[in-house]
């Protein structure tokens, strides 16, 4: 495989970073599964790693990340640093461990094996294409991104949460911003796994509801009337037929 700047890319390196989902083992490439049995070392979460309980490797706990990248750095300064598995959900450069880890580590020694993202899985379940739209991580972040992106009024917004940032505050963020343009809020819970469920839901209806830890909202800007408020009966202009935005002439 080569790269744009002409550089060959080794897809064999020390480290291995590979995204995985709720269903585990089931959803992963056949060369990320590779990847995992060759590992000498897997790295991820409790939940992670027990979905690699049959791996034959030796299992360290990501916990905040910053003594596993420490021992992962350790051991790249061997001789022979074997191969390190790294697991992330989703895709791992998509607001995940990914940037941490380049952050850290050379990133000639890092590969990547992406996963389907939450964002990607849950505009499939809400069939909804998603080229135009907004992608915001409020996940261990202040709302302050999210705010400045709804005063823009796009027309679809995608959000990372986390149990304090949750769909109910986003809710709440909502009910008060009281935009002339309001939005149908959509709660993706647990993609993936068989606990996944979404629901449509009105702001007022999401504020005071629990959901899963694990949730994506998206929010998808109401319709506007379609037609002005006085219609010639002849000669209508294009502009009161529906199109697509980044169509404009395609009516
Ligand atoms: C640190 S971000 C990681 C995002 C990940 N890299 C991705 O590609 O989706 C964690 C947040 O992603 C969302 N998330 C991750 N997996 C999810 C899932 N299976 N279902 C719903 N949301 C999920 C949640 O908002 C969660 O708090």
């Amino acid at each position: 495989m080569t790269a744009d700047h002409g550089a060959v890319l080794e897809p064999m390196t020390p480290v291995q970073v590979v995204g995985i989902g709720l269903d585990g083992l089931e959803g992963l490439s056949a060369m990320a599964l590779n990847r995992l049995r060759q590992a000498d070392v897997i790295v991820g979460s409790d939940r992670q790693l027990e979905m690699c309980a049959a791996m034959a490797a030796e299992f360290w706990p990501l916990g905040n990340g910053q003594r596993a990248i420490a021992r992962i750095q350790e051991r790249l300064s061997q001789s022979d640093p074997g191969s390190m598995v790294v697991l992330a959900s989703g895709d791992p450069l998509f607001f995940g461990l990914g940037r941490l880890l380049l952050e850290a580590l050379p990133a000639d020694q890092i590969s990547f094996h992406p996963h389907l993202s939450s964002v990607q899985l849950a505009f499939s379940r809400l069939k909804l294409p998603w080229q135009e739209a907004k992608l915001v991580s409020i996940h261990g972040r202040d709302p302050d991104q999210l705010l400045r992106v709804l005063r823009q009024n796009p027309p679809l917004v995608a959000v990372l949460t986390d149990p304090h940032h949750s769909p109910g505050a986003i809710a709440q963020i909502l009910i008060d911003l009281d935009l002339p343009q309001p939005y149908t809020l959509w709660v993706c819970e647990a993609l993936g796994s068989e606990a996944e469920k979404v629901h449509r839901l009105s702001p007022a209806e999401a504020r005071d509801r629990r959901f899963d830890p694990l949730s994506v909202v998206v929010l998808q800007r109401q319709k506007e009337d379609v037609l002005p408020a006085h219609v010639p009966l002849l000669g209508l202009p294009d502009s009161a037929f529906l199109s697509f935005s980044d169509r404009p002439g395609l009516i």
